[in-house]
């Protein structure tokens, strides 16, 4: 029989589109002793998680907690409890999880209308204003916010007033946003947003956390079809999330403990600082590379602060510098996908990641690759221009 030795992973500095480092005490915190899912003692965190999430989304939302699985379950999880067939639903596309969106919600039987933007570009409030005129009953509308496919943050105030005065519930994708930069979920009067763990909290993959407004949380209880996910259904996950813990799933005990710390550590530093750190270090790093003669593709004015997509220069090639960067310097960083292929790298300064010391020594590596390249790189300056 074959025997394999114990699996030890690289150490590398995760500067791509998430999953982002992770502080030590999160990791502690997994390895933490197991309890039983329905123990007192998890009870008791699970609800401190359930309160610490509403203050990450700015919301009093009863109806806030950590679904199991990445952020594309909390995608599903929406989608499902908040669409039935023959549905009408707008969803704004400009990149791959707009895209995605639209996958799911047809899978639930909605009639969709897309509103597309060039990927890069965010969508703009005129646009969702003119495909709700072409609806006659629309159901939801959905944006993302922080497109981590091209770097685009697409305000979201207006496109919710747009929904609601349409008779619409309004839908946000938040994976990339929280905690990195502004989410006001109450304040943008936003009825359903969904999230993951990875990105700016800082915390392995593996949770969904999620916010239904009153108003979406009894559009899901008064459906007249059955949910057709078991396990994404509102109605039996608020029996084991709420004051009966009545047992649905068996909840992953230690990816709550790492969500705990991970939030823990948020408010330790304080979401306002944490969102004036990604930007001062998104700052940083476009100063610097703007030294080295690189620039940032997304549209000037909503280029995200966790996420950088950056153009790769002519005569570059893409994938090599990427994969120098892996193994040279053990950072990674993603590539484009669809009409970006090849044209970008998407630098992450997500959660634990984001610093300037991750943003010099990133430009370092990146300058050292280019000159190795002939490409003549002023690493000096992009030094200075970090400052
Ligand atoms: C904006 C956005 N939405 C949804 C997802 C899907 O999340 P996951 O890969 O955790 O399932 C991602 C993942 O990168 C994302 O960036």
């Amino acid at each position: 029989m074959q025997t394999f030795a114990a699996f030890r992973p690289p150490v590398r500095l995760l500067m791509g589109p998430g999953p982002s480092n992770v502080a030590p005490s999160v990791l502690e915190a997994m390895a933490r002793p197991l309890v039983g899912h329905l123990d007192p003692a998890f009870v008791g965190m699970m609800e401190e998680n359930k309160t610490m999430l509403r203050q990450v989304f700015l919301t009093k939302n009863e109806m806030t907690f950590p679904v199991s699985g990445t952020g594309s379950a909390g995608m599903e999880f929406c989608c499902v409890n908040l669409i039935e067939p023959g549905d009408e639903v707008v969803i704004g596309v400009n990149g791959v999880f707009g895209a995605r969106m639209v996958e799911v919600a047809e899978r639930c039987g909605a009639k969709v209308t897309t509103v597309n933007a060039a990927w890069g570009r965010i969508i703009e409030p005129q646009q969702i204003a003119d495909a709700l005129e072409t609806v006659s009953k629309p159901k939801l509308v959905a944006v993302v916010h922080a497109e981590t496919s091209t770097g685009a943050l697409t305000p979201v105030v207006e496109i919710s007033k747009q929904a609601h005065d349409a008779g619409a519930l309004f839908l946000l994708d938040a994976v990339t946003s929280l905690g990195g930069c502004p989410v006001r979920i109450d304040d943008w009067e936003v009825d359903a947003v969904y999230s993951g763990t990875q990105k700016c909290l800082s915390c392995p993959p593996g949770l969904a956390p999620v916010s239904l407004s009153p108003r979406a949380f009894e559009v899901a209880t008064k459906r007249k079809t059955r949910v057709q996910s078991w396990y994404l259904d509102v109605n039996l996950l608020a029996s084991y999330w709420g004051q009966e813990r009545v047992y649905h799933h068996t909840a992953p005990v230690s990816m709550n403990y790492g969500l705990h710390e991970a939030l823990r550590l948020v408010f330790e530093e304080g979401l306002e600082n944490r969102w004036r750190r990604h930007e001062q270090n998104h700052h940083a790093l476009a100063s610097g590379l703007k030294a080295m003669g690189l620039q940032i593709a997304s549209q000037e004015g909503h280029q995200l602060w966790q996420l950088n997509a950056v153009t790769v220069p002519d005569g570059v090639n893409e994938a090599a510098v990427r994969k120098r960067l892996l193994s040279d310097f053990n950072i990674e960083i993603g590539s484009g996908f669809g009409p970006l292929k090849g044209q970008i790298w998407r630098v992450g300064l997500m959660g634990e990641t984001s610093n300037k010391a991750n943003v010099k020594a990133f430009l370092c590596a990146l300058a050292q690759i280019l000159s190795d390249s002939g490409r003549k790189t002023d690493v000096e300056a992009a030094l200075s221009a970090v400052g």
